[in-house]
């Protein structure tokens, strides 16, 4: 095994929008970044089309904004975060544009705004149509490489967080992580820091259907939980309704900015079906939108975007990340309404944090999909994701500079605060590669059993599934830190005996007012209602396995 290596950088892992903000908020403080790819296109945030919900326009409010984000939210948003981030959200746009981040504007020099489900003005902060994912990012990217205190080792991931734990107070506090190369089988190496801020996506890709880039797979959420970190709302996951249906994976995404720019919904009847189930019709709250969405695919009425009226052959022009995946996929967008399905998006659910970005755990901080903050209860409002990831990530960084002593050249005689020593940890070959197929079985038996549509019998075929899984991959860590999440989710949503948001349950069709609330569970928890489950399957069932921490 490889001797641990010690740093005084707070290690950041991951590589999307809250990582970079993140590592820029902490400087000169050094960091050291976790991305599973060269910076840029493999992060969630690099794909988001529509933009940061922030309210720039004169006639708009935080607290019109608020409203809406506890209105989508299903009743379990927590009001006081959804008062902080939404009064936040201004000065991080203004923030980014001093950056360069190159929103949309008028002639005047208004910033451009689309409309998104459920917002009740055009208050998402757009890049060239549906372009500000990719725009954002590259504005951090270029920042983040000229800025010399952090340090970014690409192509590694982290497997496993190091703890210690206080015998007296039995607090228990992040001392390393275990990262390996993500681009080959290596030994992990064990990086002893002061802090970790985790800021490596959510959990889409643990469906078969996703919008997520396919590494981003619940892997942060896993390791987390199962260093015996506190998850939140983790039943809480949103499908995006217009995903669009050609056959690839990840799929591509038409943004919901195209409803709000008048485009309509129809099912291959011609029916615009969203008029009869919402006074809203296509802008109502996304898990509605989403719900119709399946149920005409489940129908076999093909749903399907139809941008003609709306936009004629300007949608070329103005998404023009649509006009990529349309002539990919040979669909004429100015001739033809786009197919679509409804598509695994974003994990409201994750790693629980306070208002500062901490985790459950000691010197361990928390921004980004992974995070579960209590903003999106259990249904996330358009665009509040990027904003999330830039109000934590910037309150995660003062707070580790507000915790952890500075890094002196008292301290520690050989640092040189214009150029912090750098890692260059070596892994040795060793290892394995995933197991394709068990990945391929976990994401369908996620798909089908806890997906849009859930109840009881599924969700214990699910836990039943999962431990199989666990046994035979018991030696592949990535692995078991995506089942960890995926156990998660499906034991919460077994726990949650109602309909709310996300989670629909066909046995408990209604809200229930008793349930009104966010969740909150341990990967122990979580284990041992698997327990219960395998015991009442199969009496002579093994117990499934225990984390190693
Ligand atoms: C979209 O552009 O439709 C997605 C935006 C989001 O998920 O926040």
């Amino acid at each position: 095994m490889t001797a641990p290596l010690t740093t005084e950088r707070i290690v950041i892992v991951g590589a999307g929008l809250a990582a970079l903000y993140a590592a820029l908020e902490l400087a000169p403080r050094p960091v050291l970044m976790i991305s599973p790819e060269p910076l840029g296109l493999g992060a969630s945030s690099a794909w988001a089309q529509g933009g940061v919900a922030a309210a720039m326009a004169a006639s708009d409010t935080p607290e019109a904004h608020s409203r809406d984000a506890r209105a989508a939210g299903a009743g379990t948003v927590d009001p006081e975060v959804a008062e902080m981030v939404t009064q936040m959200a201004r000065r991080h746009i203004l923030d980014l544009t001093a950056l360069g981040a190159p929103f949309d504007r008028d002639p005047h020099g208004n910033y451009v705004m689309s409309r998104e489900a459920a917002h009740s003005a055009a208050r998402v902060v757009r890049v060239k149509g549906d372009q500000a994912g990719y725009q954002i990012m590259e504005t951090l990217i270029e920042a983040v490489r000229a800025t010399p205190s952090i340090q970014v080792l690409e192509g590694t991931e982290a497997l496993r967080l190091e703890t210690h734990t206080d015998l007296n107070s039995e607090n228990k506090t992040v001392t390393g992580v275990w990262i390996r190369r993500s681009d080959a089988a290596t030994q992990p190496v064990l990086i002893r820091c002061p802090g970790v801020l985790l800021a490596g996506g959510g959990s889409g890709g643990l469906y078969a259907h996703t919008t997520n880039p396919p590494r981003i797979r619940g892997q942060v959420i896993g390791l987390a939980a199962r260093a015996g970190a506190r998850i939140a709302d983790a039943e809480f996951v949103q499908f995006h309704p217009t995903a669009v249906d050609c056959g690839e994976d990840p799929a591509p995404l038409a943004t919901e900015a195209l409803r709000g720019e008048g485009a309509t919904l129809i099912n291959a009847d011609g029916i615009r079906f969203m008029r009869d189930l919402h006074p809203d019709a296509e802008l109502a709250p996304r898990d509605i939108v989403a719900r119709a969405i399946f149920a005409e695919t489940q129908a076999g009425r093909r749903p399907m975007l139809d941008t003609r009226a709306a936009l004629g052959a300007e949608v070329l022009q103005r998404f023009p990340a649509l006009a990529e995946t349309c002539a990919r996929a040979g669909i004429d967008p100015v001739a033809q309404p786009i197919p679509v399905a409804v598509a695994a998006h974003y994990h409201m659910g994750g790693i629980e944090t306070d208002l500062q970005g901490r985790a459950s755990l000691d010197h361990l901080w928390v921004s980004g999909e992974a995070a579960s903050t209590g903003l999106h209860g259990a249904n996330r409002l358009a665009s509040n994701g990027l904003l999330e990831a830039l109000v934590y990530a910037r309150r995660a960084a003062a707070d580790i500079a507000g915790t952890l002593a500075p890094v002196t050249c008292e301290a520690v005689p050989e640092y040189s605060p214009e150029r912090p020593p750098e890692l260059h940890p070596s892994f040795a070959p060793g290892g394995r590669e995933m197991d394709a197929d068990a990945v391929q079985r976990l994401r369908q038996t996620m798909t089908n059993h806890v997906g849009m549509r859930r109840d009881e019998a599924g969700l214990q075929q699910a836990l039943i599934i999962l431990s199989d899984l666990e046994i035979t991959q018991a030696e592949d860590e990535a692995f078991l830190n995506m089942c960890a999440t995926a156990i998660l989710i499906t034991a919460s949503a077994l726990q949650r005996r109602e309909s709310r948001g996300g989670h629909f349950r066909d046995d408990f069709p209604q809200p229930d007012p008793t349930f009104a609330q966010r969740s909150h569970i341990t990967l122990t928890e979580a284990r041992s209602i698997q327990t219960r489950v395998l015991h009442s399957a199969r009496p002579t069932q093994q117990a499934p396995r225990k984390d190693t921490q």
